[in-house]
């Protein structure tokens, strides 16, 4: 391959995708890849957000619900690849709609960015006695840059220390309330700003100075409470699938196998609504999986109990969305995907997050406990081979259940029934 790296970084993004025309000449010519160009706005848009770009993906877009959260009726935007997400998130969002919805709490959104000094005497005793005398000073210097967060009601909420022992390095925890940002850009600033005042007031040499993605301090939380009759379906007793629901969540607290799984189910939604709305989506898994391991082992995040005929789920998780900066805002349909929210700020979508994310845990739940998931899965299967051979719009659907029904397998069966189907259907 003669790649110029150089040469490729600095073409624009329409002579990039000439160059991996001669070097790629199978794939650039495959037609899935010339959509990723039909669209010049959001070819550009893609030359804006990110280098080297080629092109975009379109992941699905869709509105789950509907959800009822702190009595506000929500239709929630979604962008996944996975099939039955959607479905699972609307079906338990409409269940517990009808029987109260949910309800959500968030904590405010303070985020933490560290420094960590090394060479310094001893156990950092010293560079720590001198560090917290000098906390006022710290703040003062970080005051220009945090004026505008501190009008808006953020700003400055704290320095920690921690010793990190076998490393022989302290680690400088500044917490800043980031309001509605994400917060990375200002605490990665804020914390390289102070970078020579820790050096002067430490004497040690400062390694690196970045955001901490644990995210502890910025939670939500959501709970719901449903009479255990509401789950009957089929031939499923209601009082039993509750019964084998908390079960369910009981194994996920205390398998880890079963509880990464678990936990997956919960990101299903969360991050579908992460990236619809230009969120941070690795930050998010990120702090959820380390929140869920917090106390040694790692654990399922949602709890589940029966209460005087009642079923009742919780869930509470770090939940670092912002409600603008980055590609949140910027890119169109994080624009369009907040509006339909009724534009919230950031704790306000934390709180939307985490009923979405209970509202899947509970879907997934129920349908593992009951018929399993597989049988919905075979129905969106069937959509996809009903779409390979041809159908579209309304067809999808119709021929989809003759895909079902006559248990056509692979693309070459379906493409021919498809146009038989045709003929016959006008
Ligand atoms: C699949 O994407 C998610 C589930 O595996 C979640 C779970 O098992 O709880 C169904």
């Amino acid at each position: 391959m003669s790649f110029s790296a150089r040469s490729f970084r600095q073409s624009s993004i329409r002579e990039r995708r000439k160059i991996i025309e001669t070097q790629y000449p199978e794939a650039s010519g495959n037609s899935d890849f010339a959509l990723s160009g039909r669209d010049t706005e959001l070819l550009d848009l893609s030359d804006a957000m990110v280098e080297q770009a080629v092109g975009y993906m379109g992941i699905p877009l869709a509105l789950a619900g509907p959800f009822l959260i702190d009595g506000k009726e929500l239709m929630v935007p979604m962008a996944t690849e996975e099939p039955s997400v959607v479905a699972a998130a609307s079906f338990a969002g409409s269940l517990i709609s009808r029987h109260g919805g949910i309800h959500t709490h968030a904590s405010p959104p303070v985020m933490t960015a560290q420094i960590f000094v090394e060479g310094l005497k001893g156990s950092g005793e010293s560079a720590m006695d001198a560090l917290e005398k000098s906390e006022e000073s710290i703040r003062s210097h970080l005051a220009p840059m945090l004026k505008s967060m501190e009008e808006r009601g953020g700003g400055w909420r704290g320095m920690d220390l921690r010793w990190i022992s076998a490393s022989e390095t302290l680690a400088v925890n500044l917490r800043i309330d980031v309001r509605n940002a994400m917060g990375a850009n200002l605490l990665n600033s804020a914390a390289e700003k102070l970078r020579p005042l820790i050096e002067e007031i430490t004497g040690g040499h400062v390694l690196m100075a970045i955001l901490s993605n644990r995210s502890l301090d910025r939670t939500a939380t959501a709970r719901f409470s449903i009479p255990v009759k509401a789950l009957k379906h089929k031939n499923f007793d209601g009082k039993d699938t509750a019964r084998r629901i908390v079960r369910a969540a009981s194994i996920a607290r205390e398998d880890p196998y079963r509880a990464v799984t678990h936990n997956k189910g919960i990101m299903n939604g969360i991050i579908a609504l992460a990236l619809a709305t230009g969120n941070d989506t690795r930050a998010i898994e990120a702090a959820a999986h380390a929140y869920a391991g917090r106390f040694g082992a790692y654990h399922g995040l949602s709890e589940f109990h029966i209460e005087e005929g009642l079923l009742k789920g919780s869930l509470e998780m770090p939940l670092p969305f912002a409600s603008t900066g980055g590609a949140v805002g910027f890119h169109p349909v994080s624009r369009w995907a907040l509006q339909t929210l009724g534009s919230p700020d950031a704790p306000e979508l934390s709180r939307i997050a985490a009923a979405v994310g209970l509202a899947q845990n509970l879907s997934a739940l129920r349908a593992l406990v009951s018929e399993g998931i597989q049988s919905g899965h075979m129905s969106l299967h069937a959509r996809k081979l009903s779409f390979t051979a041809g159908a579209r719009g309304k067809e999808l659907n119709s021929f989809a259940l003759v895909v079902q029904e006559t248990a056509i397998k692979g693309r070459e069966e379906a493409i021919k029934c498809f146009s038989e189907w045709k003929r016959a259907n006008g």
